[in-house]
């Protein structure tokens, strides 16, 4: 069962060059071992994970992009599909808050990312969060049930398995300001709640489930160790080999135990 696993993903956004990239991965790959239920996943720029994909031992890393376009290919100037991506990587963050606020992406594209990726064989990781003022204004469930209900659309129940949802408050995002373990344990029991509403009970038990949002290496634990987290979405914090390989090493520790 895919929930067996941990998996820790390091979204580097639009950090390093592909030399740094490769370089980073080249000394992060003496820090981490690789571990049978831990999954680390890597999302650097889109431009390296070509030649990135040729560097890694599948067996420690896997590779994620951190965006990708819906159609599979034709007129869209700039974008890069699934398809494209096929092959490269295992998994693609999808609806990113960054994606959501800055780029403006709508639930529809999300769908049809969501979508894409699974035609395509890639796992989406599609991140649901409220803002500051949603959590103010006590919406946070709403807006979690409202961003699933539409990015999961047209999923059928075989493809959810393959689907990652990662729980991201936007306000906890880059800001020092993470989520208590008790906010992500309880926006993770809601989105199993709706993933069983939409999918019976079998399946919500089986979706693994990430908590995204200024996470540390001293704070990768005590997520870790919330009931209905499988893993973390580190953004910030996977920026330096001793702190990612510091939050890896708290996933082994965890399984080991
Ligand atoms: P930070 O860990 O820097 O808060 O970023 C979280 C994030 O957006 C990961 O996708």
């Amino acid at each position: 069962m895919a929930r067996d696993k941990k998996l820790i993903v390091a979204n580097w956004k639009m950090n390093f060059t592909v030399q740094e990239a490769s370089l980073f991965i080249h000394k992060l790959s003496s820090e981490v071992k690789s571990h049978r239920d831990v999954e680390v996943v890597l999302a650097p720029t889109m431009l390296a994970l070509q030649s990135l994909s040729l560097q890694v031992d599948r067996r420690q890393f896997k590779l994620a992009s951190q965006n990708l376009y819906w159609r599979d290919h034709g007129a869209f100037t700039g974008e890069v599909s699934a398809t494209q991506l096929r092959g490269i990587v295992d998994y693609a963050i999808i609806g990113h808050s960054e994606r959501r606020h800055v780029f403006k992406e709508n639930d529809k594209e999300i769908r049809n990312k969501v979508q894409a990726a699974v035609r395509n064989g890639i796992k989406p990781i599609l991140c649901v969060g409220e803002t500051a003022r949603d959590r103010s204004e006590g919406e946070t469930l709403d807006v979690i049930h409202d961003q699933l209900v539409g990015g999961l659309a047209n999923v059928t129940s075989e493809e959810l398995e393959d689907v990652v949802v990662a729980y991201e408050p936007v306000w906890a995002i880059g800001t020092g300001k993470n989520a208590a373990p008790l906010d992500a344990k309880k926006a993770a029991s809601a989105i199993r709640r709706q993933v069983a509403h939409l999918y019976g009970k079998a399946a919500a038990d089986n979706l693994r489930i990430l908590y995204g949002g200024s996470v540390t290496a001293d704070s990768a634990l005590s997520y870790l160790k919330t009931e209905g987290i499988d893993g973390l979405l580190v953004g910030g914090a996977s920026l330096s080999v001793p702190s990612f390989a510091a939050i890896a090493e708290s996933a082994h520790k965890l399984e080991d135990e």
